[in-house]
């Protein structure tokens, strides 16, 4: 089935959106196949397999004021192990603890990794909420099956993860914009270096809390627009959460930060197309050239962004009430001249990044071709309007302040 994937993909590298379809394609019938054959004879992940062992030794809290972003873990770990063979084996809660691999194993050599990244909130009932968990299992399972390694029942991984949130829940603290970062991770064990799917995968979830991110309010930022390397390309994999799309990653921003850039802007092709800021989705709130109407505009999903859980969520919102007022929230191809142009004719309103970590990251300005592309903030601002209602729009409904379906209220 792979080796029938490569030759397909090329023969439509022209076009990026109908190499997407292409792709996608053989890839849902790659792990329909999959989930076809683990239905008929290998287990899916069940929940009611779960065993739990609980730690003996439970960590000392770290004062809330103290958490810095993916230092601390929990006290325990939910770990479910997959074989060619059988399927996905009874899942474990265990202490948290190192992973014993053979040095062999294909993660280390060909990178069979993919990950997802989403929050667990207290509300102010002391219930334990995810935002959208569907959305990440969705895209985790899309992120796997590119890579060769195993799909799963999102039902049941949610239904998982909510028990070992629940179990981890006093390391929730209960005050606004505190949550539990959770890191369902997928790795290829197989012991081979030969390059081929892998016969045997781990899907392990730890959990971080965390502060927030701006934790005395927004600090607008300011980014380098990079155009001598490339996050994603069409017919690549910057749509799918691959540890590989990261660290090469790196390197452009601390390039960006020597400069004194807080954060590197990703650019693609000749053109100059706007793409996404460091590891978040990118908005620009702009004035229409022609119309004067106030526009929300970002990059379409093409295939070379990731589709961020906070970009739909931003999105949905606008249409929502920014819509009703008067606004055009726009999926659009868009060029760093144009933001250059729309800053200097003063129709560039504000700029934000959105992501799981920071909800909504405002953009003071962009270095680009020597000149700085002012965003629209006044000196003394350090968030835009847009960028301060997104974010109490998203909180209201994360934290349940708001009823809303988006919010998953863990079972006790
Ligand atoms: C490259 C990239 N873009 C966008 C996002 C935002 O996605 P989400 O809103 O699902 O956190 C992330 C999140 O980690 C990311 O790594």
């Amino acid at each position: 089935m792979l080796r029938q994937l490569a030759p397909r993909g090329l023969l439509y590298k022209q076009s990026s959106s109908r190499l997407l379809a292409v792709w996608e394609q053989p890839l849902r019938s790659y792990s329909i196949k999959a989930n076809t054959a683990s239905s008929a004879k290998l287990q899916d992940i069940d929940p009611s397999k779960l065993s739990i062992t609980r730690t003996t030794t439970p960590k000392e809290l770290v004062p809330a004021n103290e958490l810095v972003f993916g230092k601390t873990f929990t006290d325990h770990m939910l770990s479910i192990e997959w074989t060619a063979s059988d399927g996905w084996l009874p899942a474990r809660i265990t202490p948290y603890q190192n992973l014993s691999l053979d040095p062999a194993s294909c993660v280390f050599h060909y990178a069979f990794e993919c990950f997802e990244g989403m929050k667990a909130y207290k509300d102010s009932n002391g219930n334990v909420r995810l935002f959208r968990p569907t959305k990440n299992m969705e895209r985790m399972n899309k992120s796997s099956a590119r890579i060769a390694l195993p799909t799963f029942d999102q039902a049941a991984m949610i239904q998982l993860i909510s028990t070992f949130a629940n179990m981890e829940q006093r390391f929730i603290p209960s005050t606004r914009g505190y949550s539990l970062y959770l890191r369902p991770t997928m790795i290829g064990t197989q012991r081979t270096l030969g390059v081929g799917p892998p016969g045997s995968a781990l899907l392990y979830v730890i959990a971080s809390p965390v502060g927030p991110y701006y934790p005395t309010g927004f600090k607008a930022i300011s980014l380098e627009a990079t155009d001598y390397a490339v996050r994603a390309w069409p017919g690549g994999v910057g749509d799918k959460k691959l540890g590989a799309n990261y660290a090469p990653c790196i390197l452009p921003q601390i390039q960006a930060a020597t400069r004194g850039f807080h954060q590197n802007l990703w650019l693609f092709g000749e053109e100059e197309y706007v793409t996404e800021v460091g590891t978040m989705n990118m908005f620009v709130a702009i004035k229409n050239k022609k119309t004067g109407q106030k526009e929300l505009l970002t990059a379409p999903l093409d295939g070379t962004i990731l589709e961020g859980v906070t970009r739909d969520s931003v999105l949905s919102l606008a249409r929502e009430k920014l819509a009703p007022e008067g606004w055009n929230i726009v999926e659009r191809k868009y060029t760093m001249k144009e933001l250059s142009d729309a800053a200097k004719e003063g129709r560039l309103l504000e700029a934000f990044g959105a992501g799981t970590a920071a909800i909504v990251s405002p953009i003071r300005n962009i270095s680009w071709k020597g000149d700085l592309v002012d965003c629209g903030l006044r000196p003394e601002e350090e968030a835009g309007e847009i960028a301060l209602r997104m974010k109490d729009w998203i909180e209201a409904r994360q934290y349940g302040d708001e009823k809303h379906e988006w919010s998953y209220v863990v079972p006790q």
